[in-house]
């Protein structure tokens, strides 16, 4: 049975409710967590304000990095245990839970070297006046982290915050507590105080929704759908509460006639396959221009027969989906596609060995996806990729900006002067020429325009967002 993380004590809910906590490779139940309510919240939001008013605005940034570094470090030692954890909690493939826990080892290894050279500036103003500026944190700092990457998405949003100076009261999906809940453990035992990480489990409209509304919550971090941004974005401006949200995208993959296809093929692959599918950033759609469309989905689709789907401990390609509403959200898009008479290319195996109770789903290449349809719009979460011809750069632009979303674009072509081009046409956070970043770099800033959000967090910009800056004139004649 898991506990609540408030104050570094192991606490239980309020409420004396748990939820059962499901292996996704085979849908059975294994353990348990807290089912959360609004007292719990209140709890932990209270030791946070503890921990940050009489303790954590005192220490220095230089100690803070220090504490980072050594949260890092023990993560590094722990990384077996934690993945094996992610890997039963969210059916991750042994290797995606290792990359997992490794990256989050790096994010608070960056932040820990952040926190010192994080700094104001001076500005020149009228004779007889010194001005300047503080970065200061917000105070306690809200993170409400999805399922699909836990640890990672805790790295950039919590390493970012702390280092910056600010508490953290945290509230896990409800599919993926427990990694998270043995991270802040270890943060206790490193030396972080008390109140400093707080975690919270619960449902999202209950526990996730107590955190959003609480008045002692300074800042939210939001990433999952864009339904929920929206309430999120609502409650908070209730109080004029300032959010960060990234809410997931329809990304294109831009495959120019000139392309080195040998480099592009696995990794428009990987961007769709990598976590089932399951990745804010996946490559979902692939434009390609007409002379190559169908030798390269030819190529696609013996890479996709290729692909190997089974349970996360078997570490092939493809693990299963997290829940088993998630796989009916992807057997609807299927079904959809079908009655619309959209072709299927190929499609990936299930292994005999996956139980039948687990949540599987064989990666799945659909062409000559028509640009109105939900599946060249919405984010399917799912191993789906919606391949889409065009003529000329022109046309590639129109499509790929044709969504409400703009989180990532990936662009494959040997022309330089066209790299620069679409790099600059193409609305998106991040744009990768002739690679594909599917939610690595913890170096670089990430987050949306248009309907994926707004604010940025990962590297060093993330941390502008942690802080609000104060400005601060003397005038002494
Ligand atoms: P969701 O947006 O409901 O869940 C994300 C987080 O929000 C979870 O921690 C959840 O407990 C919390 N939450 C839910 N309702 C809330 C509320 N009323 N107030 C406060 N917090 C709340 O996403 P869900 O239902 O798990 O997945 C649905 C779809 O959302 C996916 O198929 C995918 O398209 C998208 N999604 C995108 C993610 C991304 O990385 N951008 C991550 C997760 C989901
Ligand atoms: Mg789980």
């Amino acid at each position: 049975m898991q506990l609540n993380f408030i104050a570094n004590a192991d606490v239980p809910s309020s409420s004396g409710r748990t939820l059962q906590v499901l292996d996704p490779s085979d849908g059975q139940p294994f353990d348990e967590i807290q089912r959360s309510n609004a007292a719990d919240i209140d709890s932990a939001v209270r030791a946070a304000r503890d921990c940050f008013e009489g303790v954590w605005h005192k220490v220095s940034a230089a100690d803070r990095g220090r504490l980072l570094y050594k949260l890092s470090q023990k993560i590094a030692e722990h990384v077996d245990e934690l993945a094996l954890i992610e890997q039963r909690d969210c059916g991750k493939p042994v290797k995606q839970a290792r990359a997992d826990a490794l990256a989050l080892v790096r994010y608070f290894e960056f932040y820990a070297g952040a926190c010192d050279k994080l700094h104001g500036e001076t500005i020149p103003y009228q004779d007889g006046y010194s001005v300047f500026t503080w970065r200061e944190p917000h105070g306690v700092t809200g993170h409400i982290i999805p399922w699909n990457y836990p640890m990672q998405i805790f790295g950039r949003s919590v390493g970012g915050a702390l280092a910056a100076g600010n508490v953290c009261v945290v509230k896990p999906a409800e599919d993926a507590c427990l990694s998270l809940i043995r991270v802040a453990q270890l943060a206790a035992e490193v030396g972080f105080p008390a109140g400093a990480l707080n975690i919270v489990t619960g449902y999202g409209h209950e526990v996730g929704d107590a955190l959003a509304r609480h008045e002692g919550i300074d800042h939210i971090s939001f990433t999952g759908s864009p339904k929920i941004g929206t309430l999120i974005q609502q409650v908070a401006a209730e109080r004029h509460c300032p959010v960060t949200l990234e809410l997931g995208g329809k990304s294109p993959q831009i495959i120019f006639a000139d392309a080195d296809l040998d480099a592009a093929i696995p990794v428009i692959i990987n961007a769709i396959v990598q976590n089932a599918g399951q990745t804010c950033s996946a490559g979902s759609r692939v434009l390609i221009q007409r002379g190559i469309y169908e030798p390269l989905l030819e190529r696609l689709g013996r890479a996709f027969e290729a692909l190997r789907v089974g349970p996360a401990a078997m570490d092939l390609d493809v693990g299963p989906l997290i829940r088993q509403t998630q796989q009916q959200r992807v057997w609807d898009f299927l079904s959809d596609a079908q009655v619309a008479g959209i072709p299927m290319v190929a499609h990936g195996i299930v292994v005999d060995e996956a139980p039948e109770t687990g949540f599987y789903q064989a990666p799945t290449l659909l062409r000559d996806v028509p640009v109105n349809h939900r599946l060249a719009q919405e984010e399917v979460f799912g191993p789906v990729l919606a391949a889409m011809q065009f003529a000329d750069e022109d046309e590639a632009v129109a499509l790929a900006n044709a969504t409400q979303f703009g989180l990532v674009a990936g662009v494959w072509t040997a022309d330089g002067a066209r790299q620069f081009r679409m790099a600059k046409r193409v609305r998106s956070g991040q744009v990768f020429i002739n690679n594909y970043g599917a939610g690595g770099g913890v170096e670089l800033p990430f987050g949306g325009v248009k309907s994926s959000g707004y604010g940025r967090e990962k590297g060093f910009e993330a941390l502008y967002g942690f802080t609000t800056l104060k400005t601060v004139a003397i005038k002494h004649g």
